[in-house]
Parts: structure tokens; C-alpha cells; sequence
């Protein structure tokens, strides 16, 4: 099992001047917290970060989490997620990993991810044909807004609708396969509707199979969802503090 942080994105929606990955959190960069919960997977054999080829902060972010056979920094990152994730595929397959092994390709924008979640997605994908996500079911009503300032067009039906987040977990050969068929320049139009990497695969024809995440896993994408992600850690924090101190006491 291989493991992959998209971690090449600007942040341009967060607009803090900082690509949001290297933000801190609860005192430590987000990309931290999140490479730590995913090594805490057992079944990991190494976690690749996609970073940009002239990225000056990724080794330093990541100093002392894991033995470097366990955690690498892929400098492969290019102009668009999809692009990011199909060099990491990439960058894995030349290092030794099996067309056929798990590949999970996680945000690096999701640090509230749990290893609990992890450990979900991978119990119901593993023996799965194809593969799946992590994903919720739609709890609000949704409205489709109309001019501006916008108005309700109208009140879409909910029923079915999840929204997809990440972990998602296939098989690095047959995800790069189907993001190579996306990204060609001959598709034009076809990368847009390339949002994760669920969504290459429902290109194929094929059918993820949505396993329940966490409200908590959430992606930090405006500039309040730091303050959200913040409040997050540092309760899980001291809960784990919590924990101890009852142990001990
Ligand atoms: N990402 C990436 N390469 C890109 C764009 C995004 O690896 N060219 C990564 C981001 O670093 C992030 C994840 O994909 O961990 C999800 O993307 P998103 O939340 O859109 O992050 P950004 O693209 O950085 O943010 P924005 O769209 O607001 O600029
Ligand atoms: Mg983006």
C-alpha cells in the first residue's frame, strides 16, 4: 500500500500569501498533521508528498516525521491537481511500486484526517474490484443560484448526492491509466470535469464505491476553515491529554 499528498496547490482561495499547506495549525504546518495521520497507517509502505520542483519548504516541514524509506518528497508537481497526482503516480512506479499495488491519494488540505477514517476507506476498499472514496451524504438542501446578487433558481433534490473527499484508494496502474486519458491535450474539455481522482475513473466506466467519512475531514479551502481546522487538533488534543492523564492517574 502507497500513499500520495497532492501538497502543490498555491492556496489562491485562502489568500494568505503562503501556500495553505505550510500554513500553521495548532501550532505546526497543516501538511504536517496530515502526513502524520496517514503514516500512522501500518499498512503504508511509503508516503510520497507532491511538491513543486522549486518548493523551498516541504523537507523542512516534514523533518523527523518518519525514516526517509517511509516518507519522500517528490518534487513532480504541475499546474493543476490531476496533473500533480498523475507525476506522483509516476514518481512512485519509478521507485519499485507494482502497477497493481493500493494507491491512497489524500489532500494535503484535509488535516483533520483521522487514522481511524484511513483505516475505514482501506477495510472496505481492499477487497474491492475497483476501489472507492471516502465521501458523505448531502445533509443540507441544496440551491442553485441565479444572477446577482444571487437569488434561489432553484431547490435541487438531494436524495443519492454525497460529496466526495479524500482518501481515495485505487490501484496506482489503473488510476494513472485513467488520468493519462484525461489529461491528454486530444480530450479537449475533459480535464475540467477531473475534480479528484473518482471522477478519472467514473471516465473508464468504472464505479468507486463511496465509504462514510467524517464531517471533521473537511477541506480548508477559505480563509475561516483555518480557524475551524485549528479548533479541530487542538480539542483532539486534549482529549488525547485527557486520555493520558486518567491513564496515569
Ligand atoms: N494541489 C496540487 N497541485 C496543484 C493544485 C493543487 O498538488 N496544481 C493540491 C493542493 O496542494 C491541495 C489539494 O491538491 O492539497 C487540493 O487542492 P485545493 O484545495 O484546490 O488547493 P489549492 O489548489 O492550493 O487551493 P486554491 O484552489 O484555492 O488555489
Ligand atoms: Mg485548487
Amino acid at each position: 500500500m502507497y500513499a500520495l499528498i497532492p501538497a502543490a496547490g498555491s492556496g489562491s482561495r485562502l489568500g494568505a500569501g503562503l501556500a495553505k499547506q505550510y500554513l500553521p495549525v495548532a501550532g505546526e504546518p497543516m501538511l504536517r498533521h496530515t502526513a502524520r495521520a496517514l503514516l500512522a497507517c501500518a499498512q503504508l509502505r511509503l508516503l510520497a508528498v507532491v511538491v513543486q520542483p522549486d518548493d523551498a519548504q516541504a523537507d523542512a516541514c516534514l523533518a523527523g516525521l518518519a525514516p526517509s524509506r517511509r516518507l519522500r518528497v517528490a518534487r513532480c508537481g504541475a499546474s493543476t491537481r490531476a496533473a500533480s497526482v498523475r507525476g506522483g503516480l509516476r514518481w512512485l512506479l519509478e521507485q519499485g511500486a507494482d502497477p497493481a499495488d493500493w494507491v491512497l491519494v489524500h489532500d494535503a488540505a484535509r488535516c483533520c484526517i483521522t487514522p481511524q477514517a484511513v483505516q475505514r476507506l482501506i477495510g472496505a476498499c481492499s477487497g474491492d474490484l475497483v476501489g472507492g472514496l471516502l465521501a458523505l451524504p448531502v445533509a443540507d438542501t441544496l440551491k442553485r443560484a441565479d444572477g446577482a446578487p444571487p437569488r434561489v433558481g432553484a431547490t435541487l433534490a438531494r436524495d443519492g448526492l454525497w460529496q466526495a473527499q479524500t482518501p481515495q484508494m485505487f490501484r496506482i496502474g489503473e488510476l494513472l491509466r485513467a488520468l493519462e486519458r484525461a489529461l491528454d491535450p486530444a480530450r479537449d474539455g475533459a480535464q475540467a470535469a477531473i475534480t479528484d481522482e473518482a471522477s478519472a475513473m467514473e471516465s473508464l466506466g468504472m464505479r468507486p464505491l463511496l465509504v462514510a467519512g467524517d464531517a471533521a475531514n473537511f477541506k480548508v479551502t477559505l480563509p475561516g476553515d483555518l480557524e475551524l481546522a485549528q479548533a479541530v487538533l487542538l480539542a483532539r488534543r486534549q482529549s488525547a491529554c485527557g486520555d493520558e492523564e486518567t491513564k496515569h492517574a
